[in-house]
């Protein structure tokens, strides 16, 4: 089993950015997390991260037959790219739409994803702790 997990814009700032908000772990601490579950539960991993919307589109729609699972934060894309939403129809791999904050206690603007319902569900709220709940969940789908 293989599971892809892509983080979009200023993710990568992760650790200095917001920690009031975002936590002061590093989006490199979170993949080492990541990397040590999946190899105690024997499954692959890649983990990308992008600030550009179009390679975000080119690897979701690349994951099409190459992974089992996508684990998706799209930061701030959520809210406004219709882009990566049709990416993830077309690409038809099951995903997993995550974020390290509660947007829905957030401000108004960030209440409404317009990547959700193409999603199977949504993790919110729980800092870091979202990458790893996303990945008993991804694990969970196949
Ligand atoms: C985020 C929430 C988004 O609203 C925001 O634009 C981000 C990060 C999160 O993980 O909490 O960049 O996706």
């Amino acid at each position: 089993m293989k599971i892809l997990f892509l983080n979009g814009p200023n993710l990568n700032m992760l650790g200095q950015r917001e920690p009031e908000i975002y936590g002061r772990t590093t989006l490199s601490e979170i993949e080492a997390t990541i990397r040590r579950l999946a190899k105690s539960r024997g499954v692959e991993v890649d983990f990308w991260q992008s600030n550009l919307e179009g390679e975000l589109v080119t690897w979701i729609q690349e994951s099409a037959g190459n992974f089992d699972a996508l684990v998706l934060n799209a930061a701030a894309y959520t809210h406004t790219s219709v882009a990566l939403r049709d990416a993830i129809s077309a690409a038809g791999t099951p995903t997993i739409e995550i974020h390290l904050s509660n947007t829905a206690a957030r401000e108004e603007f960030r209440h409404r994803s317009l990547i959700a319902p193409v999603c199977r569900g949504v993790i919110a709220g729980f800092g870091s702790m979202s990458y790893s709940l996303a990945f008993e969940a991804a694990i969970s789908l196949t």
